[in-house]
């Protein structure tokens, strides 16, 4: 009897073992082909994946089952703030585990009540709402216009081209961007679109109907687009002229990843008209809600939103709720991995490093500009935009540029996010060294140089 065997026949007796130990499943590790076959069969295919099969992972590094090592600028899409395995998660998750992993919302607890206080104290006097993605977040936000404007027959949310707001129906009504659209019409109505940074925009599709006002910050989906500083400022007063809500998708680009909490703060911190006396840059503005996700728990799922006072308490008692959102556990760890990005400083770092990528790729795209076109982004934030036919590129020729440059950087051992025909993303974690981008960068500089040649 081995140890683990010896211990729950200790705790539950021989008779019980069988159910409590089932029998292990066939054995797929370290085959590429059987985890592959086991998704072909049994996983619904609504991914376009790589054929990496991906194992374990330590600091800005992961591996996948063949060994072969990735440095992964990627990030799981804008997620592991603290690179894999950090061993203040891994804490985090077992030190509350021990303790309560889940309690449902009919209980008060701790950690929820601090993770709110923690990101309130990050923008200004608000409350926080906890749920589990991205999109459950935005749902939040929608559910907030609605309940804001009902009394006066308003309700619908404008929203911009290009961008992401999650892939719920309301999501994808909410996304400027047809391809989540189709094959899901018709859509939840509601919404409106319109180009990005344009506030004439914005200002001719207010009808009597709308609510609230929605944008990203910087869309990322949409291909690392920021905002422009008087964008934001002109919908901020058009918002309180119009008596709009704004809200904001700080889904991706929001904690710490541009060297700011969220996005606004840093495209608005050079900005003297944000600026009141006296206070800390681009504190003149302030949407009136925004949803985080992502980040925020390092890896672990947990979403959220905050709302501004004096509206923090539309959503009253029946109004909204989640199951799983704000347990212990997953407020242990998003609470963890803010106390780490404030002891070692990772906005700085951020902003730090994302300032040396920003001027390699533009290095690069002096350089090679048949291979890539432009970069542009904020932080660990950046968008690297291809040519619009990068010579030589190999791989098969029904897949956009991105994901062919994705998979050539694959071969050489970097992960990126490829979006759109032609963007390539890096949103890697916060703490990653600037050696380690040195060595990605240098990398995607061969490949643009062989590709040129
Ligand atoms: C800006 C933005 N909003 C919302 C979402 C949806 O988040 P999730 O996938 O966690 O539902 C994403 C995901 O990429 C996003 O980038």
């Amino acid at each position: 009897m081995g140890f683990r065997d010896k211990v729950l026949f200790r705790f539950y007796g021989k008779q019980d073992m069988k159910e409590i130990v089932p029998a292990p499943p066939p054995l797929v590790r370290n085959d590429v082909a059987a985890v592959q076959k086991l998704f072909q069969q049994h996983v619904v295919p609504s991914y376009g994946r790589f054929e990496i099969v991906l194992s374990h992972g330590a600091g800005s590094y992961v591996y996948d089952v063949t060994g072969k090592r990735y440095l992964d600028l990627g990030g799981g899409i804008a997620v592991s703030a603290l690179g894999h395995a950090h061993p203040a998660i891994t804490e985090a998750l077992v030190e509350q585990s021990r303790k309560l992993i889940h309690t449902s919302n009919f209980y008060y607890h701790e950690p929820q009540g601090r993770l709110a206080q923690a990101l309130t104290g990050l923008l200004a006097p608000g409350k926080c709402f906890f749920c589990n993605s991205g999109a459950e977040a935005n749902e939040g936000l929608f559910k907030l216009a609605r309940k804001f404007g009902h009394d006066d027959g308003r309700f619908e949310v404008i929203t911009t081209l290009n961008s992401f707001h999650g892939r719920t129906l309301a999501g994808i009504a909410a996304t400027g961007q047809d391809k989540v659209k189709k094959g899901f019409e018709p859509m939840m109505p509601g919404f409106r679109q319109v180009p990005y940074n344009d506030l004439d925009a914005v200002r001719n599709a207010i009808s009597p109907a709308t609510a609230a006002v929605l944008i990203e910050g910087i869309q990322g989906e949409g291909g690392v687009s920021p905002a422009r500083p008087e964008y934001l400022l002109g919908l901020r007063a058009l918002c309180d002229e119009k008596k709009l809500l704004l809200m904001m998708d700080g889904v991706q680009d929001g904690h710490f990843r541009t060297g700011c909490f969220q996005s606004f703060q840093r495209i608005l911190e050079s900005s003297s008209a944000a600026q009141t006396n006296g206070d800390a840059p681009g504190s003149g503005f302030l949407p009136d809600a925004i949803s985080m996700a992502k980040s925020l728990g390092g890896g672990f799922p947990i979403g959220a939103f905050w709302i501004r006072a004096p509206y923090s308490d539309l959503l009253g008692p029946g109004a909204h709720g989640s199951t799983y959102g704000g347990s212990p556990l997953g407020c242990a760890v998003a609470l963890k991995v803010l106390e780490v990005i404030q002891r070692e400083k990772l906005a700085d770092n951020a902003r730090k490093v994302g300032a040396f990528i920003m001027r390699r790729l533009n290095d690069i795209a002096d350089k090679y500009p048949q291979v890539v076109r432009t970069a542009r982004g904020l932080g660990m934030m950046v968008g690297v935009e291809l040519a619009t036919n990068v010579p030589n590129l190999p791989g098969d020729g029904s897949r956009t540029q991105a994901a062919r440059f994705a998979q050539l950087l694959h071969g050489a051992g970097v992960l990126t996010i490829p979006t759109g025909t032609q963007v390539l993303r890096l949103l890697p974690s916060l703490n990653l060294r600037q050696s380690e981008a040195e060595e990605g960068l240098n990398i995607l500089e061969g490949l643009a140089q062989k590709l040129a040649n």
